[in-house]
């Protein structure tokens, strides 16, 4: 009997599992094979985003009760948000749980002005209690470092969060003098768990970043209540172009214990001067919204000492071609400056110059061509052009006299094109025409066309 009954049971299981193996492979073929696997996809896909919208609730719930005023800052959240309010309609209509916060992304990024992060300690623990494991990534404070000192501090930079595989980050925004936002790099250090996040896809922390200070508005997106920048396609246009460099302090100081600053009361009223000259030039082009970057020697200034070159006697600016505005003149005439000469024409070689308080400011305009840009120079008396010539460079915002301005991101090498190698030496014979590096002789205006190309006032 027992003999028997096992051979039955035996020959059952065989066939039952032959039959249910007969029906999978059936399945198979049926559903998902021909079909891509696209049927088991959506069930995942809206598993997953309810999964990912619990995390942000139980997040979301613990900056409220921590009063941490976060703001979105994700720019794939905020892309979808700034997209039309008739597809954000169709969008919760479909997906009512999580249609702007789940970007079908892993990671999302929130920032905090970091005045408002003083409860830390005790939302660390919470957090932990709620479940999430935390990365703390701390960096050196760059507002306590100057000529004088080089602070050694670490204030908070990125905070990582991460429940159920989805990683938050939050980015600390700091006050600078300068009226702006910086956010600093995220490094980390040798003990660090390099496999907490995929770092590569976070938005925030390849570079330092320096923003407008942003205005928020608080707003419910798929049900949680989340503050976001009110203007966010500005925010996202800002996002794009937010890199910012460091002043090379330590450089710097090691430049003045060579070759001290003039302390000449003519070079502190030049200081003084070309500081109101450059922060008027940043309001004009501000409101017209044309960007500059600053160039030949008061980038060198910026980027061999941290400031000013006090026998240079004019402020230097750069602009794109593609960005010149007639309405620059007017604007700057507005101001309270004088032009005081307008070199070539739009399509070739422009410069202005304008004079404020006896101090230059010369704006020269950048041309595309090939794999480098270049700015032309006139010589009134004898109308020869010149040409110099960089290696392409994008734009970096950086810090110069309390503001906020744009450099050259590559500003080793624009410096190096302009000065050549022997950069960091001073020199006081400077000769426009010979003594840059990188200029070259570019032919002569026809003398027909002087009056028009060679306006001197
Ligand atoms: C938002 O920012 C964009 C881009 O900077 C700008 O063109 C637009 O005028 C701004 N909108 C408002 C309402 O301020």
């Amino acid at each position: 009997m027992p003999r028997v009954n096992r051979t039955a049971v035996l020959s059952l299981l065989i066939v039952s599992s032959c039959v249910f193996l007969l029906f999978q492979l059936h399945y198979y073929r049926k559903y998902v094979s021909k079909q891509g696997g696209v049927l088991l996809s959506p069930d995942s896909h809206v598993t997953n985003r309810a999964i990912q919208w619990q995390v942000l609730r139980k997040f979301l719930a613990l900056a409220q009760r921590f009063r941490l005023p976060l703001f979105l800052a994700d720019t794939w959240a905020l892309a979808l948000l700034s997209q039309d309010a008739l597809r954000q309609h169709d969008r919760r209509v479909q997906e009512p749980h999580c249609s702007f916060l789940c970007t079908g992304r892993t990671v999302l990024s929130f920032a905090v002005h970091a005045s408002s992060w003083r409860s830390s300690p005790d939302f660390l623990t919470e957090a932990r209690t709620k479940g999430f494991e935390l990365l703390e990534l701390r960096g050196k404070d760059p507002r306590l470092s100057s000529l004088d000192v080089l602070s050694g501090e670490e204030i908070p930079l990125h905070l990582l969060l991460r429940l159920d595989a989805y990683i938050i980050q939050v980015v600390f925004l700091y006050e600078r003098s300068g009226n702006y936002v910086w956010h600093g790099p995220l490094r980390l250090g040798g003990a660090m768990d390099r496999t907490f996040a995929p770092f590569t896809l976070l938005d925030y922390g390849r570079h330092a970043g320096a923003y407008d200070r942003p205005e928020l508005v608080l707003t419910v997106l798929d049900g949680l209540d989340v503050r976001v920048p009110r203007n966010i396609s500005h925010f996202l246009l800002q996002q794009r172009d937010a890199r910012f460099l460091e002043c090379r302090f330590h450089e710097a100081r090691h430049f003045l214990q060579l070759y001290p600053d003039d302390a000449s009361a003519a070079a502190l009223d030049f200081r003084r001067k070309a500081k109101a000259l450059l922060h008027l030039a940043t309001q004009t082009l501000g409101s017209l919204r044309v960007p500059f970057w600053i160039s030949s020697g008061t980038c060198l200034g910026w980027f061999r000492q941290c400031g000013i070159i006090s026998y240079s006697q004019d402020v230097d600016i750069g602009i794109f071609i593609s960005d010149f505005r007639p309405d620059i003149v007017g604007a700057f005439r507005d101001a309270g400056l004088s032009l005081k000469h307008k070199f070539g024409k739009v399509e070739d070689s422009l410069e202005l110059s304008f004079l404020s308080n006896d101090v230059k400011l010369d704006i020269f305009f950048f041309y595309e061509d090939g794999d480098v840009l270049w700015n032309g120079g006139t010589q009134a008396k004898s109308g020869r052009k010149f040409k110099y010539v960089f290696p392409r460079f994008s734009l970096c915002w950086a810090e110069l006299l309390e503001l906020k301005v744009r450099v050259p991101c590559e500003t080793r090498d624009y410096v190096g094109a302009n000065y050549g190698s022997t950069w960091s030496i001073p020199l006081k014979n400077w000769d426009w025409k010979t003594s840059p590096s990188n200029v070259q002789e570019n032919g002569e205006w026809p003398r027909s066309e002087w009056a028009e190309l060679i306006q001197v006032y």
